[in-house]
């Protein structure tokens, strides 16, 4: 078939998506139809030929993808700063967003030789093996408590020299052994409040406790703020993902540690508050 007809497939496939309410339907036509041909996305058009399996095989995904399934679920893997991770149906899927912690984290080890860094919810392990990858001296420290996230972390941290540790956050005795001797401490929380309206593919798709976190959206928030504070070493620094409703009461929980200091609230891309920084007086 001529490549004339990959793009009428392609023409096709974004009209379903946007149709079924899918937020980036050109993207994700696109992303669906490369990944079948196992092309980047940018060389898509420049494919010669395709045949009918190929056109039918972009249909099926679409369908999916229509029906609201995540894009990183259907081609098994999400792009998360300088690595990718395999994802599917268990475990969070790693957002862009959080590559603006990852950065911060990441300029702050600037200097600072053999760093030793704990990634609390590590979820897939994106931010742990992203900071693995940029800085091969570093020691770091993975933890998650769901099985099933586990499950894929451990498939992607499986070949580094991350530890991966099956552990809850809120238990005021994990990482006892490292009191005082992280030089980062980078945390992705669940942190959105209970009942606040999601789209299908994180209502039906992400676990419900890698979102949410009680009515305020703290529960989880509240007791990392306590672990940082002892993790860290004099000098040290933590960085963490929070909700855009979160712009005063989050910095606010890390002020009211006297070892914190340098409390400092960062907006994304679109402007919206998402994550604050703090350091180890
Ligand atoms: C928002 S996801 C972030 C995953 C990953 N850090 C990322 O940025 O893609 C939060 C993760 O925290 C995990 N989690 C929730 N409560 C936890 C707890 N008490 N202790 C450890 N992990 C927890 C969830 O299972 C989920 O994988």
């Amino acid at each position: 078939m001529s490549r004339q007809l990959l793009r009428l497939a392609i023409m096709e496939a974004q009209r379903v998506l946007a149709e079924a309410g899918v937020p980036s339907p050109r993207a994700d036509a696109e992303l669906i139809a490369a990944h079948v041909l196992d092309v980047p996305r940018g060389k898509l058009l420049l494919t010669p030929m395709v045949d009918r399996e190929v056109v039918d095989a972009i249909a099926g995904l679409v369908r999916e993808r229509a029906k609201r399934v995540p894009l990183q679920h259907l081609v098994g893997w999400a792009p998360f700063g300088p690595v990718t991770v395999d994802v599917g149906p268990g475990v969070f899927v790693p957002r862009p967003e959080t590559e603006q912690l990852l950065t911060w984290g990441l300029e702050f080890l600037v200097d600072r030789p053999g760093p030793v860094v704990v990634d609390l919810c590590t979820g897939s392990g994106a931010l742990a093996l992203a900071v693995a990858t940029s800085r091969p001296d570093a020691t770091v420290h993975a933890v998650e408590i769901d099985p099933t996230a586990l499950a894929w972390a451990r498939r992607n941290l499986g070949d580094t020299t991350v530890r991966l540790h099956a552990g809850d956050v809120t238990d005021p005795s994990l990482f006892a052994e490292l009191d005082g001797s992280v030089d980062l401490v980078l945390c992705n929380p669940p942190y959105v409040p209970v009942d606040t309206p999601v789209p299908p593919e994180v209502s039906e798709h992400d676990p419900f406790g890698a979102v949410f976190a009680g009515a305020d959206g703290l529960s989880v928030i509240r007791p990392v703020v306590t672990l940082a504070a002892r993790l860290l070493r004099v000098g040290g620094a933590v960085g963490m993902e929070h909700d855009d409703t979160h712009a005063e009461s989050v910095p606010a929980l890390l002020s009211a540690r006297k070892v914190l200091t340098g409390v400092e609230d960062h907006a994304d891309l679109a402007g919206r508050p998402r994550f604050v920084t703090a350091h180890r007086a």
